[in-house]
């Protein structure tokens, strides 16, 4: 008789390639997954930090966050329960989690809706339409912990992370070190990492969502040209250490699965969090929207789709860059 049921090293397999969809600033993918034999490793990989955008490395450590969510309801769905232990290794600061995994009987079904949508989950950089009511209760409590707040900003929180916006600009305009590496991460055709031109609005259009960062210019259309409202949510922390980063990263990704679940648009915002000016502007609007956690993380711009269609889907590096063996007993 055939046992048609994968190996758990299959199973560890599958959810390295689904988290390996999940969202990472400037698409750099900036983790490596180590099997070993009875746990699942994460690891940062400083080699792919954006150092002038993210000298602390707080957007690598998010993005490792996402990554990490997305593997929990990947295994989920392939019916295994994870227990995550979260910097496990005092003398590495970039092991970031071990996770170790016990199948069970039923898979929960929220997390299997979640991981089917890893697939339908795109940054939508396009003007959005407001959401409803419910839509942003549904949005704000997907969240998986306490440890991370999603605060709904008013239109006058709006307002503040607009001007947060026009000043990280005038602060970066002569940074060339800054738009050298932008440049390099985005607005052209390479395949496997970076945010391609397709899924950047052209230079005429790029004024209809104003809260975005300027990257380069794109071809992705608008399709209708309607000024933005999307809602903006921002993902606050009690801290600002990393384990703070990585628990944003992965409320960021349940909060993005869950937008692409009820097909609305969605991408994160983080220029305005990166130099200390913008972001203080981005906490005065977190704290007029009644938030008293003082760490400002993320933006989330979110928002009926307006056009029907996905923006055009971004690439990723071979599995076999991000995945290492690690054999017990080998040197
Ligand atoms: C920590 C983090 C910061 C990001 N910051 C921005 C940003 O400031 N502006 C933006 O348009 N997209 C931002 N993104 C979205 C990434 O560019 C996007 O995830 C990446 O290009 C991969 O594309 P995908 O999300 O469509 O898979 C960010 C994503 C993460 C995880």
């Amino acid at each position: 008789m055939s046992n048609d049921r994968p190996t758990q090293e299959e199973v560890l397999r599958r959810a390295v390639a689904r988290a390996h969809r999940a969202p990472s600033v400037h698409n750099t993918q900036p983790w490596i997954w180590e099997l070993r034999d009875d746990s699942l490793e994460l690891f940062a990989d400083p080699d792919r930090m954006v150092s002038v955008a993210d000298p602390s490395g707080r957007q690598m450590v998010i993005s490792c966050g996402a990554a990490l969510h997305h593997a929990q309801i990947a295994l989920s769905e392939l019916g295994y329960d994870t227990t995550v232990a979260r910097f496990p290794d005092t003398d590495d600061a970039f092991h970031l989690a071990t996770l170790t995994v016990r199948p069970v009987t039923f898979p929960d079904q929220r997390n299997r809706t979640l991981a089917e949508a890893v697939a339908t989950r795109r940054s939508d950089r396009r003007p959005l339409g407001p959401l409803s009511h419910d839509e942003i209760q549904t949005l704000v409590s997907s969240l998986p912990s306490d440890a991370v707040s999603a605060s709904v900003l008013s239109e006058d929180g709006g307002e503040l992370v607009r001007e947060a916006s026009e000043l990280a600009v005038r602060e970066r305009a002569g940074d060339d070190r800054y738009h050298r590496e932008l440049h390099w991460w985005s607005g052209h055709y390479r395949l496997f990492e970076g945010v391609p031109r397709s899924a950047l609005p052209p230079l005429a259009k790029r004024g209809s969502v104003p809260s975005g960062r300027e990257f380069p210019a794109g071809t992705l259309e608008p399709a209708r040209d309607v000024p933005d409202q999307a809602n903006l949510l921002v993902l606050s922390t009690p801290g600002d250490t990393a384990l703070d980063w990585l628990r944003c990263g992965e409320a960021m990704s349940a909060l993005l699965l869950t937008a692409a679940v009820t097909r609305l648009g969605a991408c994160p915002i983080t220029h305005v969090t990166e130099l200390e000016d913008s972001r203080a502007l981005v906490r005065e609007a977190t704290e007029q929207a009644g938030e008293t956690l003082r760490f400002p993380q993320v933006i989330i711009r979110a928002g009926e789709r307006l056009v029907p269609g996905l923006p055009p889907e971004t690439g990723r590096r071979p599995v076999e860059e991000i995945l290492r063996v690690r054999v017990t007993g080998t040197r």
